[in-house]
């Protein structure tokens, strides 16, 4: 089955306006021309912080920019006296049509649990919004070979709460950051990606079917880079990366996006 690459950039907490206006202008415009020349085949993301996505949705849409726009992360209840939070209708609100859910730093800094974690995902198809949930071990689960012990759970935990329709089931993004690349400069090495990656797809397949299973598109994140980019796009189940640090240069993410081997 053949999954259109999602390349997504998460931008953290970085971006004023200013910064965050050339950014999306530098790689649109880009973006614009690659798909003048049909070379654009993959989808393009950006996830700046909230107070850049308006912004930053306005010039995509007024600019015909071949991209799209998504929160970091979302509260799990709706509009209501929830004082600092932003809900996933507000995020639609913005443009938004993604929410990266789960991230690690969430998980780490804002005690995101496993199960906080799969009440958003049910809350962002509430509220119209595909989910890039995010799963990952720390260094010394790995080192302990407990790496599926830990991402299995982290997936558990969503699968219940999917909504009924495999049509939507499907749309769900599934990125792999192994928490120990993340920032760090450490890639995972192709063999460990693909072989997570084989395990998430088996994973989805034996919980939602073959079908829905074929259709979802895994990410792998974790310091890439233009130079390691094309070895891990290529790989069987990499269906895209969500990508932080490059992300915050237009050239070295336009790179990354020329390096998915359905670009050419
Ligand atoms: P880096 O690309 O900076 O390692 O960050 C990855 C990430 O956390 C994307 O969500």
């Amino acid at each position: 089955m053949r999954r259109r690459p999602l390349i997504a950039g998460n931008w953290k907490m970085n971006g004023l306006i200013e910064t965050a206006q050339e950014l999306v202008e530098g790689i649109g415009a880009a973006l614009s021309d690659r798909e003048r020349e049909r070379k654009l085949q993959c989808e393009v993301l950006v996830c700046p912080p909230f107070t850049a996505i308006h912004t930053v949705h306005q010039t995509v849409s007024s600019k015909g920019y071949s991209m799209k726009v998504g929160g970091q992360n979302m509260d799990v209840e709706g509009p209501g006296a929830r004082t600092g939070e932003i809900c996933g209708i507000m995020l639609r609100n913005v443009g938004c049509r993604y929410v990266i859910l789960g991230h690690s730093e969430r998980r780490q800094f804002f005690g995101e649990t496993n199960e906080i974690v799969g009440k958003k995902v049910e809350a962002a198809f509430r509220d119209g919004l595909v989910p890039i949930v995010c799963v990952g071990e720390e260094l010394k689960d790995r080192e302990a070979g407990r790496t599926i012990d830990v991402i299995r759970p982290q997936l558990e935990a969503v699968m219940p709460r999917l909504p009924e329709e495999a049509s939507k089931r499907s749309t769900l993004v599934v990125a792999y950051e192994p928490v120990w690349a993340i920032g760090t400069g450490k890639n995972a090495t192709p063999e460990q990606v693909q072989e997570v990656h084989a395990f998430i797809r088996k994973f989805l397949t034996e919980k939602l079917g073959a079908d829905t299973a074929s259709k979802i598109r895994i990410l792998y994140g974790g310091s890439m880079k233009p130079a390691n980019a094309a070895g891990l796009l290529a790989l069987e189940d990499v269906d895209g990366g969500l990508i932080g640090g490059a992300a915050l240069k237009a050239q070295d993410f336009l790179a990354i996006i020329d390096a998915n081997p359905a670009s050419d």
